[in-house]
């Protein structure tokens, strides 16, 4: 049976929801599931706004038939060729003969590249407009935001902007399709942090470079690929996109990530979060990089101000784990943190040194001065450098 949703006057969600799929692009965790929205325009002219994985290809043939009631579909609009969008091209070509389809250059390029046949194919570009009857549709090229053909799609008629992957969310929407269905702030964001610092990371200043263009038209709605439809409180996720683009913290805080063998480090761990809440700062958030996705740790550093790691030598080097966790932070563009270091190690520790150098590959990393350095398990000789460490952060916090 069909599983639609209205969204507004002409225009339906007829995408869809998968619970199986464990892994998202086979590496981000989604224990809530994922939405792939697809939304289809009916004015004089049909316009089907992206497609959706393959996973879920069934359920929405069904309700692409079921909202057009018999009508032949006459226009497919590709905002993003990635498989997640775009696996059911083929099977729209196949459905719908007569079907033209409107992409970008890339678009197209990355099409051919996928196998899709298309044979009635219209390119648009930056600025580029197209009337379907009483809506007419403004193409906005989006590159990098996620891949490099990417475009957003703005109805100028009544102002609905189908944004591609920006400010979608992993999790599944489970018949709650707008943004004010749900408690936003308190069942989804984080799941929209991580989507996105995770996704679209990397590409802060070509997201930067798409909120500009976002900030010269007059959006009513925002209609991602991923995740509720935005249709009020655009302010609240425009800030958040902000933010994330821009590599600013979203909170004054401190994230602590430990890779701990044996308890040694992480009690240094607990050790500093305890002295930290008990000199009043309370947002302090504590993580074992060994039993955490390291999606969620990238998603909360770009959540806090500032980053403390402690990390065990292993094999004279930075523990296994911790240095993914930085590798990604430098491929994910990771920068403006106040970062503490402290480092363990039995007979040589070494970890301390060598993520420093990791992060001053990355840029704008504050390295406080007061570090600590202890070998095999904290004892008194060390309650000088964590109460130095603690008042450094909290210092820190000062001048921000
Ligand atoms: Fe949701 Fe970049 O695809």
């Amino acid at each position: 049976m069909e599983c639609v949703r209205k969204v507004c006057d002409d225009l339906y969600w007829v995408g869809g929801n998968d619970h199986r799929l464990a892994l998202f692009e086979n590496i981000h965790p989604i224990p809530r599931g994922v939405s792939y929205n697809s939304y289809l325009l009916l004015d004089e002219k049909t316009v089907l706004f992206d497609t959706v994985d393959w996973s879920i290809g069934r359920q929405f043939l069904e309700n692409v038939a079921a909202v057009l009631k018999g009508r032949d579909l006459d226009y497919l609009i590709i905002n993003h060729m990635e498989p997640d969008h775009a696996a059911s091209i083929e099977e729209i070509l196949l459905r719908y003969p007569n079907v033209t389809v409107i992409s970008t250059e890339k678009g197209f390029l990355l099409m051919r590249q996928f196998g899709f046949d298309v044979e009635k194919m219209e390119e648009v570009k930056e600025g580029d407009t197209r009337c379907f009857g009483t809506h007419t549709i403004t193409f906005v090229e989006a590159p990098m935001v996620h891949w490099p053909e990417a475009m957003v799609s703005f109805d100028i008629t009544n102002g609905v902007l189908f944004s591609a992957d920006a400010f979608g969310s992993f999790g599944a929407l489970d018949g709650k399709l707008f943004n004010d269905e749900v408690n936003f702030d308190r069942d989804w964001i984080d799941d929209a942090r991580r989507y996105y610092t995770n996704i679209v990371g990397k590409y802060g200043a070509h997201v930067q470079a798409l909120l500009k263009k976002a900030a010269t038209i007059d959006i009513k709605m925002i209609c991602p690929l991923h995740g509720p439809v935005w249709r009020n409180d655009l302010g609240y996720i425009l800030d958040k996109y902000q933010h994330w683009s821009t590599y600013e913290p979203e909170e004054k805080g401190v994230l602590i990530a430990y890779a701990s063998m044996y308890g040694n480090t992480e009690n240094a761990a607990h050790v500093l979060a305890t002295k930290l809440v008990e000199k009043g700062m309370h947002n302090v958030a504590l993580y074992d990089v060994s039993n955490t996705h390291v999606s969620q740790l990238i998603s909360e550093t770009f959540k806090y101000s500032h980053l403390v790691l402690a990390s065990v030598t292993y094999n004279l080097g930075i523990y296994p784990v911790m240095h993914n966790f930085l590798m990604d932070m430098k491929a994910l563009n990771v920068q403006k943190r106040v970062v503490g270091i402290i480092e363990n190690g039995s007979w040589a520790p070494k970890s301390g040194s060598l993520m420093k150098e990791c992060l001053d590959e990355m840029k704008q990393m504050s390295i406080l001065n007061e570090e600590l350095s202890f070998v095999s398990s904290m004892n008194d000789a060390n309650r000088n450098e964590m109460d130095a460490l603690v008042d450094g952060i909290l210092d820190s916090m000062k001048d921000a």
